[in-house]
Order: structure tokens, then sequence, then C-alpha cells
């Protein structure tokens, strides 16, 4: 044989490809079947009870210290691995800027989400990340709701009227299926309260309704969620209802010194918590009002390694900070749905390699 031809031979069939999905064609592909989300999510909690999962923390670059996140912004970069019967890799890059409601009329976060074969490191898919992301946040809240909420929770307390405040009922209201009966909502811009109850009411076929204050939505609520984009402490643990599962997905809507107030404080990774070290279940340990040994990461009770809710009067707050596993199996999940359905987009990375 020749060595052309040997040559030749290595660059037939070279080309790398992979799919482009836009927002409108994840959701095509169903990024926004709850119900398919909800169970990407369980699967990437059991895998990170299982410890088959590569997860590094994330480096978030922001414009001064954590506070600023609020303020200036920040952009967060989130890679993991996902083993079991998933095998896929990937890496969220996601963007959250406060200013661009008010400023631009767009959303505070937008994302991006690499796939990747983990067998060849070649790119399965690049796509937006800002339905995945909210989806998954929700998700992530229905899941753990499953698992620490009382099983007869029938009303809903929700601050921050925002883009995570609808996938969190969203993810609620399919977890606990035709079984909440109200919800409560409050944000500070009183329109956004107003038209959140609006649609909201419409879309879960729930009553959703404003409320004039923190402590009204809080009050009473079997569920809880803050959600909200506050630089500053609000919620008063004297307000929850005996029983109460608390999600708080933001980072400054509790004090430390309220998390006395709690039962159980179950996280998704403590690790990643401690790392980006704003979340109040880690300022409540840094602070001394809670021991980190008594905090638990979800994946183990999930896994049955560890208890879940323990008792109906048991207050228990769940403080996710977000993890990349949860982006790359929402986006692995949207990702087959659209090759199966032929959506998107095919991009090539190269023809044929330039170098070998
Ligand atoms: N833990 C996670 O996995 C995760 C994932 C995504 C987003 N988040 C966090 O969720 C939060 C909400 O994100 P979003 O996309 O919905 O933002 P958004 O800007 O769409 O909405 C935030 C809302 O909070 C309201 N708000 C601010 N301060 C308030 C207060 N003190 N009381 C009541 N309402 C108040 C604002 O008026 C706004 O309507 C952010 O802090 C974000 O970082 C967490």
């Amino acid at each position: 044989m020749s060595v052309v031809g040997e040559k030749e031979k290595t660059n037939v069939n070279k080309k790398v490809s992979f799919i482009y999905l836009s927002q409108e064609d994840c959701i095509k592909a169903g990024g926004l079947d709850m119900n398919g989300t909800l169970q990407a999510i369980q699967k990437s909690f059991e895998l990170h009870g299982k410890n088959e999962v590569i997860q590094p923390t994330k480096p978030v670059i922001r414009w001064g210290g954590p506070e600023t996140e609020e303020t200036r912004g920040r952009i967060m970069t989130m890679p993991s691995f996902l083993g079991g019967d998933l095998d896929v890799a990937g890496m969220k890059w996601i963007p959250s800027m406060p200013d661009n409601p008010k400023k631009l009329g767009q959303p505070r976060a937008s994302g991006i989400i690499i796939l990747t074969d983990p067998n060849n490191g070649f790119p399965l898919a690049i796509m937006d990340g800002t339905i995945v992301s909210a989806m998954r946040t929700g998700a992530a809240t229905g899941v753990a709701a499953k698992y620490l909420a009382n099983p007869d929770s029938r009303t809903v307390g929700i601050i921050g009227a925002g883009v995570q405040s609808r996938t969190q009922l969203m993810a609620i209201s399919s977890a606990f299926k035709n079984q909440i009966e109200q919800i409560k909502v409050f944000d500070l811009n009183s329109e956004k309260t107003l038209n959140f109850g609006k649609e909201m009411t419409i879309e879960l076929g729930i009553n959703v309704v404003g409320v004039n204050s923190a402590e009204e939505a809080i009050r009473d609520s079997d569920i809880v969620v803050t959600a909200t984009m506050s630089a500053f402490p609000y919620v008063k643990g004297e307000w929850l209802k005996e029983g109460v599962f608390h999600s708080e997905i933001s980072f400054w809507d509790t004090d430390p010194k309220e998390s006395a107030h709690y039962d159980r404080v179950v996280v998704d990774d403590f690790g990643q918590v401690k790392h980006h070290g704003v979340d109040v279940s880690y300022r409540a340990v840094r602070d001394g009002y809670l021991k980190e040994e008594d905090i638990t990461d979800l994946g183990q009770i999930v896994i049955g390694k560890a208890q879940g809710r323990k008792s109906p009067s048991q207050k228990i707050l769940f403080n996710p900070i977000g993890m990349s596993i949860h982006d790359v199996s929402e986006a692995y999940r949207v990702y087959k749905n659209a090759k199966e359905n032929g959506i998107g987009q095919e991009l090539n990375l190269w023809e044929k390699p330039h170098w070998l």
C-alpha cells in the first residue's frame, strides 16, 4: 500500500458534526415537559448518591465579593460527567445579569450547554441552556419535595415572580398531582406579582393569588419557595408553619441565624455549596448556627442511605446550589428527543481534521 493511499484512507469519513439546538428547538424537543425533567433530575440525584458522577466545583467570574452577584452579576462555568447508563459529559456556561429584565426586557440568565461523548471527546450538541437550567432548578425542588415535604401538602407560598418561580411551581404541581389547592405569590414588583398570578393560574389550573408581603405568602403554607434576587434577608423563622418544606434556591433571603427554626437542612451537594460560599446553609455553618455533619445531600436520601422526613411536624430547609449534573442530565434528555425527531441544525466541527 502506498503512503499516499494510506493518507487518503485516514481522511475518508473523518467528519465530526454535532447538532445546534436553539431555545425554540429545545422547546420543540420536549424542553417544557416537566414530568420528563423530574425523571432526568431524579436519575442524576441517584447517580450523585451512588458517587457515579464527576463534578468539579464551579469557577465563578464575578466583579467583586459574593454579594455583588445580585447587583453586578456573575458568569458560572459548570462541567460534569454522569456515569451509569447515561455515560455523557457536558458543561453549562451561564451568565446572570440582574439588570437585564429592567434594562433590556431580557431574562436575567442566558445559558449555553455543550454535550460531549465521553468516549471520543467529540461534541454531541451545543444548545440553549436557559430553558434546561430553569427546568432542572424547578425539578430539583420537585424531587426534594417528594422526599421532604409532607405528602398531604396542599398550599404553596412562593417569593419572587421571576423565571425560576415559574418552573418551581410547574415542578411542585407535577410532583403533587392534583393535590395543590392554593398558591400565594409575593414579589417586590407588584405588577409582576399580578401578572405572574394570572399567567400561572391559567398554566397550572391552580389558583395562584398575589399577596402583599412575604410573610403573607409564607404563613400557613405547607411548601415555601424563595426564588428572588434579594440582596438582604427577610424570611423570619417564626412565620414557618409546623411541618413546612422550604426550598431556598436563591442566596440571601434567609439569615443564617434563622436556621435555628429548622429541624433539618438538606442540600444537593454541600461540597459545592461550601465552595460557592454564599448560600444560607454554608453561612449558617460558617457562623456556627449549624454543624456541617448535620447537613444531608439529597442524593443520599434518594438512594435510601439517609432518611428523608422523619415526622409530619419537622420543618425542613432544602438549599440547593444547583448542580451541573442536573443540567447535563436534562440537556441529554432534550438532545435525545431532538435527535429522534430530527430537530436542530447539524453543524460540522470539521469536515476532516487539519492536523492529526
Ligand atoms: N440554586 C439554583 O440551582 C438556582 C438556579 C437558577 C437560579 N437561581 C437563583 O434564583 C434566583 C431567581 O432567579 P430568576 O431567574 O427567577 O430571577 P428573575 O430576575 O427572573 O426574578 C427575580 C425576582 O425577584 C424579585 N425580588 C427581588 N428581591 C425581592 C424581595 N426581597 N422580595 C420579593 N421579591 C423580590 C424581583 O422583583 C424579580 O421579579 C436568583 O437568585 C438565581 O441566582 C438558583
